[in-house]
């Protein structure tokens, strides 16, 4: 066990109490048992290379290259995404890719190189492999993006999975992003990065790694260019990472690196180029649009571990409402089951759940729901046998049910990884849906099971269906997260087929941006953590998971009441905006922090509410074009260094800059502007960049900037959608896009553009196609 499985194990027994620790001890022995029988003893190995190019055979968008001891397919796809596999590695099966697959641009042509080597020539992209198997992606200019060296396999000697390593350069200044939620970000410092979703236990601060949601996904951004590469393979991997250094015009320059070692698992890579925007766009073209949030998902929601009875529900949504302060949405917690079982309630302590749902509603406010995915093992659960008779739990190696410890005490899991129990699971919703429960949010995916000592998981050895393929959680675990999403969602969409389903869920993987977002879950309360929630809402927002958000205030102990303000203060201005903590931890209202927080979280939750439809037209946006609606400020710029090392503050769509106070004490923050011209939203003051300003940043509120000319959709003060305006700078013109949606349904509202300009001293706004904007116009910036 290294320091970190110890540090997670502590903190797993601290979290269920001495009289689970003993229960902790023997699930892991009981774990290390049953890998022990199950996995594949590791023996020798032989090490193997591609060898030199022996032939080619050309196909649609490319064709494969032969090797002495391997062989590599080059596919260029129309949108110019570029896929190789060795070994005979094909796109499909996976679990990123949305099932429709992308088409080879037939126009892509295979060519021989020089040296004995080949490449693929398309309009995008060029592809360059070496006569030893070196691949090397190029702009059609001839610019190296990325270049990946031969790769490395270890096979057993009496056959099984083989591990790999595959190492690739990239330019010197590249700056990596990505790899899924990493709480260290956005930028990935130099170090080894585990791809592996896990639980840290307890709560987590920035140097904790991997966490919930690992994927093999990156943003790569250097002068020459931007690059999205993901290695789709589900199986235990590793990462590791180191910018190259810049010689100073001495010509030296030092390439970065970026090496993925996989346990096992299909050796094949998706690479696509251009600028961010177009990169995530082909991204979400190969693995399917982002789940639309219903509108009121856009609100403010409050969270609980412990609201403890419907009483104390009632009291905190009464609090929002006695003080004038929207809220959109209450989940309710673990506390609410019964004994903790998924699909059950506490009659005693949640009497009429439905009931409360209906009144909460017509309030404005809707209930969201645990869930958890591990199945307490007792007779009479009903979801347990009903499990056992669908044999939907996943068995160990020699057949038996395997078991963990969760929450409700031993426990069992399903095999999400069979469509039949997708499909099985998914109906269990409906007892959700007759509670009155409008969203759900999946918890302990990863997934968890509480260990004294090694991996808070199921043993690797315990098997799972992968789609009727067959293989074992060293496949499975990273998408098991996934897969539970995909369950819910489908589940959702066949009982209520009229409603966009609202699913977050903590772990996933590479494609879960399909079935809905997800959230920090559990950040250490601290100065650090506040830092931690933006890094994790960036770094998915790269990797095409667009929604998602923090828990406001952290999840363990007290926050100062400065603190709890900056948190709140940041998360009014992320996808998902929710207070959340932990049952010792103290209290999350917006009241229990002084008059002065009060007022100030007030002006925060009634300027996020004027937002809504900006953040819906955003929505609409990132399932449309795979562009998150929180983008680092080098968004439109990557080229530009300065904001590129920029951590602190970010694009809230194309209109607004939000730059949230990290540190304490703070009433000015520097703020480092992209080109053109901005305006300080409250005073209204114009800052020309691109540069760094200095920019009030009082108690009272988070510096935010409005691009000159942006237009951007507001909730006037009758509720009526209204535009708002920031001036053009002299000789310039703005617009903005207009998403009008306040549903929750299916219906498709059109796009409605519209463009600024200044004539004379007037700024004129238009509908696109001409003619009057059609909605109340209020110009702000002169
Ligand atoms: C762990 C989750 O991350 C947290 O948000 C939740 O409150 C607890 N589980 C209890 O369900």
């Amino acid at each position: 066990m290294d320091g970190r499985d110890l540090v997670r194990s502590v903190k797993a027994v601290g979290l269920v109490g001495p009289a689970q620790g003993l229960r902790t001890v023997r699930a892991a022995w009981r774990r290390r048992r049953t890998d022990a029988v199950g996995l594949p003893a590791r023996g020798a190995e032989r090490a193997r290379v591609p060898g030199s190019v022996t032939g080619v055979e050309p196909g649609p968008g490319g064709g494969v290259v032969r090797f002495t001891r391997s062989e590599l397919r080059i596919t260029v796809m129309t949108t110019g995404a570029v896929f190789w596999g060795w070994d005979g590695a094909a796109p499909e099966p996976s679990y990123a890719l949305s099932g429709t697959s992308p088409e080879a641009d037939p126009r892509a042509v295979l060519e021989p190189d020089k040296d004995g080597g080949w490449r693929v020539v398309s309009e995008r992209v060029t592809v360059v492999v070496s006569r030893h198997g070196a691949v090397e992606v190029c702009t059609p200019g001839g610019v190296v993006l990325r270049k990946e060296l031969p790769p490395r396999w270890w096979e057993p000697v009496g056959g099984g999975q083989a591990r790999w390593v595959q190492r690739a350069e990239v330019a010197a200044d590249a700056r990596f992003f990505g790899l899924g939620g990493r709480a260290a970000g956005p930028r990935l410092r130099n170090g080894t990065y585990r791809l592996w979703n896990t639980d840290p236990g307890g709560a987590f601060e920035p140097g904790d790694d991997p966490l919930y949601i690992t994927m093999p996904v990156q943003m790569v951004v250097s002068d020459v260019g931007t690059h999205l590469v993901f290695h789709d393979t589900t199986w235990d991997a590793s990462v590791t990472l180191r910018e190259g250094e810049e010689g100073a015009g001495s010509g030296h320059d030092r390439a970065g690196m970026s090496e993925l070692r996989a346990e096992g698992g299909p050796l094949r890579c998706w690479v696509v180029l251009g600028t961010p925007a177009r990169v995530l766009h082909v991204w979400a073209s190969l693995t399917g649009a982002p789940a639309l949030p219903p509108a009121w998902a856009l609100g403010h929601h409050h969270a609980r571990w412990g609201f403890g009875s419907t009483q104390e529900v009632r009291r905190i949504v009464a609090g929002y409402r006695e003080r004038g302060l929207p809220l959109d949405a209450v989940h309710l917690d673990i506390d609410h089951l019964d004994a903790h079982q998924v699909f059950t309630v506490d009659r005693e302590r949640f009497p009429g759940l439905p009931g409360l749902a209906r009144e909460l509603r017509a309030d404005g406010v809707r209930l969201v729901s645990i869930v958890d995915p591990a199945v307490k093992a007792e007779p009479g659960n009903a979801v347990f046998d009903s499990g056992r008779a669908a044999d939907a739990f996943v068995r160990d190696a020699s057949g038996r049910r395997v078991r963990g410890l969760v929450w409700p005490g031993e426990s069992v899991y399903p095999d999400f990884t069979d469509p039949r129990v997708r499909a099985w699971w998914g109906d269990f919703y409906e007892e959700r849906l007759a509670q009155g429960f409008a969203g759900f949010w999946h918890d302990m995916n990863e997934p968890v099971s509480f260990a004294a000592f090694g991996d808070t998981t199921l043993p690797r050895s315990a098997r799972h269906a992968l789609e009727g393929r067959g293989g074992d959680h060293r496949e499975a675990h990273n998408v098991y997260g996934l897969t539970m999403a995909q369950a819910g969602y489908e589940g959702l969409r066949r009982l209520r087929p009229d409603e966009r389903p609202f699913l977050f869920s903590r772990s996933g993987w590479a494609g879960m941006h399909r079935y809905g977002g997800t959230w920090s879950g559990d950040v250490a309360t601290g100065w650090p953590g506040l830092r931690a929630s933006l890094s994790l809402v960036l770094g998915l927002g790269l990797c095409g998971v667009p929604y998602s958000g923090p828990d406001v205030g952290g999840f363990t102990g007290s926050p100062s009441p400065e603190l709890y303000l900056r948190w709140f203060q940041l998360g009014a201005f992320l996808p998902l905006f929710r207070t959340h903590a932990a049952l010792r931890a103290g209290r999350r209202e917006p009241w229990e922090f002084g008059a002065d927080v009060l007022e100030h979280a007030r002006v925060a939750l009634v300027e996020r509410r004027r937002l809504l439809p900006y953040f819906m037209t955003l929505a609409h946006l990132a399932r449309r074009t795979g562009a998150p609606y929180v983008r680092p400020l080098w968004w439109g710029t990557p080229e530009d260094r300065a904001l590129r090392a920029c951590e602190d503050a970010f694009l809230l769509g194309d209109a607004l800059l939000v730059a949230p106070v990290l540190e304490h004490g703070t009433d000015r923050r520097a703020v480092r502007l992209p080109r053109g011209r901005w305006y300080d939203v409250v005073t209204e003051e114009a800052y020309e960049g691109p540069g760094q300003v200095l920019v009030d940043a009082p108690l009272s509120r988070i510096p935010v900037l409005a691009r000159a000319g942006a237009v951007v959709p507001v909730r006037g003060r009758d509720g009526e959608l209204e535009l708002e305006v920031w001036a053009p700078a002299r000789g310039r013109t703005g617009g903005g896009l207009v998403v009008a949606d306040t549903d929750d349904g299916w219906d498709e509202p059109d796009i409605e553009r519209f463009t600024s300009h200044r004539e004379g001293d007037t700024v004129v706004v238009r509908r696109e196609g001409g003619g009057e904007p059609g909605y109340a116009v209020r110009v702000r910036g002169k």
